[in-house]
């Protein structure tokens, strides 16, 4: 699969997880790492170095940003809900990370 049909991620959030849907993207054929976001700069800012992809400090920005095709959320369970409905209404698709129990 070229880089022209693999659907563009950006992980929400750089935390404990996000890391690991990072390196679950970059080995998948089908997708993309395009991108990661967190509101600490340190945190987007080393995940992004790490993969060689954009940093993003702002949820907004990958939201107006139109070749992101699909967003990791892996922010605190209590954004999950706002952050799907606006990233639906943007137009993206969604990977939601929840602990199961
Ligand atoms: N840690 C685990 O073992 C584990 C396991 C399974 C599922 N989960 C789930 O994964 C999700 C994330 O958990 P975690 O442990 O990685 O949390 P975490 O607190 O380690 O990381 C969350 C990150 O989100 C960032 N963030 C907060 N608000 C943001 C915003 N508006 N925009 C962008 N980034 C923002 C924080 O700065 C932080 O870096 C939770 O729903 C959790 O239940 C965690």
């Amino acid at each position: 699969m070229n880089k022209m049909s693999q659907m563009n991620v950006v992980i929400i959030g750089c935390g404990a997880i996000g890391p690991i849907h990072a390196e679950a993207v970059t080995n998948s054929d089908a997708a993309h790492l395009y991108g990661v976001c967190d509101i600490l700069p340190e945190r987007a800012e080393a995940l992004a170095q790490r993969y060689g992809c954009q940093a993003f400090t702002s949820f907004a920005q990958v939201l107006a940003d139109e070749d992101v095709h699909s967003i990791h959320i892996c922010t605190p369970h209590y954004l999950h809900a706002e952050m799907a409905v606006q990233a639906a209404a943007a137009g993206k698709q969604i990977v939601l990370r929840s602990r199961s129990r």
